[in-house]
């Protein structure tokens, strides 16, 4: 009969000399795609259906909002591209859905209109224009590397379109989530703000990619697209150092917040900064 203390010891002793968790084949299969020598090994690692891409039935990959989805085949959810040096994302826009402004650290991107009409911009570095386009199905453009660039469907009706890269992973850094995700008082000083209040207010608007589109769109295509109603999942997560403030439970429920409505209910909000969970 061992003692609870002696079992206890042999307990540890056999957590500790037990081997690591169980492997995850995934994971190990990047890792050997990654450090193989040469293409050749590359394909000797994946079956010929690892060199296929279901943009259609894709689980992984996806990026949703009220106005559509994208679907994005990279390094990640496409293995395949391990040492290509290309990847593409294929968006399935809803009647007036946008692709909210958002810029790729890694990668040019050529896109090009399968079947309606998109507006698209851009803008790049200091000093460089506003770049404005319509695209009629059939037509594409270019966004170059690390510029801030969006995409509409002016159509009252789903619009799909295919976006190529010049790299494998090129990452996708949406400007308005990101942006508000900096701490509310560096986003205040640099909008000119005074106070934090209305950062704050448009930062827990901000929706979910893909975003139903311009007013003008929606009107026409007898849309609607109420203030506070899309999901809002894809904002920056909040840690110390880019905290929110703490808001009552009244304003928090409140989902019209505007510059007019900020400041008569400023006093709500608490001076404290500890991380809030409301947003
Ligand atoms: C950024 O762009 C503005 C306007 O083009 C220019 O005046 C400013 O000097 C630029 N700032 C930097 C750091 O290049
Ligand atoms: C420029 O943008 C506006 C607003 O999106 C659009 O209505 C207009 O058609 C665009 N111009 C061109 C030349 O595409
Ligand atoms: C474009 O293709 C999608 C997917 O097949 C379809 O749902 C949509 O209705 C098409 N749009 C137009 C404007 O033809």
């Amino acid at each position: 009969m061992f003692s609870p203390a002696l079992l206890l010891t042999f307990v540890i002793a056999a957590v500790s000399a037990s081997p690591a968790p169980a492997a995850d084949p995934a994971a190990d299969l990047l890792v050997s795609l990654k450090t193989a020598a040469t293409q050749a090994d590359r394909v000797n690692l994946l079956k010929d259906g690892d060199f296929k891409f279901d943009f259609i039935n894709a689980q992984a990959g996806v990026t949703k909002g009220a106005g559509g989805r994208a679907v994005a085949a990279n390094v990640k959810t496409f293995p395949a591209l391990i040492g290509q040096g290309v990847a593409m994302t294929v968006g399935f826009l809803e009647a007036c859905g946008m692709n909210t402004p958002h810029t790729h650290p890694r990668a040019t991107e050529i896109l090009y209109s399968v079947n309606g009409t998109l507006t698209s911009g851009t803008i790049g570095e200091n000093g460089s224009r506003f770049v404005n386009n319509t695209l009629y199905a059939g037509e594409g453009t270019v966004f170059p590397l690390g510029s801030i660039h969006f995409q509409a469907n002016e159509e009252c009706k789903p619009v799909t379109f295919v976006s190529a890269f010049n790299y494998e992973d090129p990452g996708t850094l949406s400007a308005a989530q990101r942006y508000f995700g900096l701490p509310p008082d560096v986003v205040a000083a640099s909008l000119g703000l005074s106070g934090v209040e209305e950062v704050v207010g448009l930062e827990h608007l901000i929706p979910d990619n893909i975003a139903l589109g311009r007013a003008e769109c929606l009107k026409r295509c007898g849309l609607t697209a109420n203030v506070g109603e899309q999901p809002t999942t894809q904002r920056q997560p909040r840690l110390p150092g880019n905290e929110l403030p703490v808001v009552s439970e009244s304003a928090s429920a409140s989902s019209a917040w505007t510059s007019a409505t900020a400041s008569a209910t400023s006093a709500k909000w608490s001076a404290s900064a500890s991380a809030s969970t409301a947003y």
